[in-house]
């Protein structure tokens, strides 16, 4: 694969030359855009240039990062620096993958390999494991800053550890500003939650972490027509379940805010008045009374969208646009919760509709989660989406940890 370069792309590729320059001859990382997440890059095969990546995002050392490749002859060439594919050599890509590669890769699917050994990967970058995660993303500006820092990019998700992950350049500065030197702004990442982890390595193969590849897709490759999941989520909606006990954070994909998150099995059409009015309270509680609290409520399509609606189980709801978020394709709309007799203002609504596609949900997710934190939200109430095998999976595994209360 090669850098498209022609005299009009000429001002795209500068900053990424900049970009490549340091990544090059410096120990910080750089965050630049992949078609899931923002990603916070550095040299896979440098033992400082991977710290750099630890100490800039607050995170411990003990989880392994994806490595990046800009095509499958870098991939090759460190795994097995000896092998030409003009020989009669075995590829040093286990066989397995070969279709998952064909169909999904440049794109949002990572794989486990082998580690061989010696290895030319630093030692940071899979924390001890004898195999390591790679992924060739679709992005183009991606793919460029790699072939152009020529070498595999060790990169996890650019946020501070506990928080949504970045689909915005923004967020990235948000999180890690003052502690990077340099983001690449390719705009809001088409995909908007991470690559899909899968171990062929094992039998059956299975999938670690469920993302924007689906299972039913992977199901469609020779080979791994009996992938099976080998993650866990906090709820299982099918047999009986114990619902996560209230209060208990799991710090992960989080924002601020305590985030409440419906099933879409559970067959709700709203949040529950009483679920308002703890939520309320609760939040008084913590900051002392008195001041009004902000509600919010992020719906995926089945539950009806306020506006002037007296429809909200809290008797009144009046809500207007507060001006679309250009990047992220959706609006905040703000009103308020009224009490029964219609004059107490309960609390502030603030209240973003992500559509009932399930791509667009996983598109704009960590970006609502980020925005109704600026915009102050104490609490937020989720609509949940039917999980299936379909990249619902990916938004149910992303929310089941973000919230506190996960109720059916
Ligand atoms: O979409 C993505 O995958 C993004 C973009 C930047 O590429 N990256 C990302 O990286 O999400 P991170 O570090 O936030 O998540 C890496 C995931 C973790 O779940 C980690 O446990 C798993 O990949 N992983 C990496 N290497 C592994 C290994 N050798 N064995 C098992 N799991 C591994
Ligand atoms: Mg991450």
């Amino acid at each position: 694969w090669e850098v498209p370069t022609t005299s009009e792309n000429e001002n795209i590729l500068s900053p990424i030359r900049e970009a490549a320059h340091h990544l090059r001859t410096t120990d910080i990382p750089v965050a630049f855009p992949t078609e899931t997440v923002y990603g916070l890059g550095a040299d896979a095969t440098r033992s400082a240039a991977v710290k750099g990546i630890y100490a800039a995002k607050g995170r411990p050392s003990d989880n392994p990062l994806i490595v990046h490749v800009c095509d499958l002859s870098m991939l090759r060439s460190f795994i097995s620096p000896s092998f030409s594919s003009a020989g009669d050599e075995e590829d040093p890509i286990p066989a397995i993958y070969h279709p998952l590669i064909t169909r999904f890769w440049p794109g949002p699917l990572t794989i486990l390999l082998p580690n061989p050994s010696p290895s030319l990967l630093a030692p940071e970058v899979t924390a001890g494991l004898p195999t390591f995660g790679c992924r060739m993303p679709a992005s183009a500006l991606a793919r460029s800053l790699i072939k152009l820092a020529n070498a595999p990019l060790a990169a996890p998700s650019a946020n501070a550890s506990t928080k949504p992950s970045p689909t915005a350049a923004q967020h990235v500065l948000d999180d890690l500003r003052g502690r990077i030197a340099l983001i690449l702004d390719g705009g809001s990442c088409s995909v908007g939650v991470e690559s899909t982890v899968v171990d062929g390595l094992c039998s059956p193969p299975v999938v670690l972490r469920p993302g924007g590849v689906s299972l039913e897709e992977i199901r469609e490759c020779k080979g791994w027509e009996g992938v099976e999941k080998a993650y866990k989520d906090q709820a299982e909606v099918g047999g009986k379940t114990a619902p996560r006990a209230p209060g208990m954070k799991y710090k992960h994909y989080s924002p601020k805010a305590r985030v409440v998150l419906y099933e879409a099995e559970g067959g709700r059409r709203e949040v529950p008045k009483a679920d308002v009015r703890e939520a309320v309270e609760a939040a008084g509680e913590e900051e002392g009374k008195g001041n009004v609290k902000s509600v919010a409520v992020i719906r995926t399509g089945r539950w009806p969208v306020a506006g002037g609606l007296r429809s909200q189980g809290l008797d009144d709801v009046a809500a207007k646009d507060s001006g679309d978020v250009a990047e992220t394709g959706f609006a905040v709309r703000e009103g308020q919760w009224l009490d029964e007799d219609g004059t107490t203002v309960l609390a502030r609504l603030l209240e973003i509709d992500l559509g009932n596609d399930v791509k667009g949900v996983a598109h704009g997710l960590f970006a609502a989660l980020r925005e109704l934190d600026r915009r102050g939200a104490d609490v937020i109430f989720v609509e949940g989406v039917s999980d299936g095998d379909d990249i619902a999976a990916a938004v149910m595994n992303r929310l089941r940890k973000a919230a506190s209360d996960i109720r059916i």
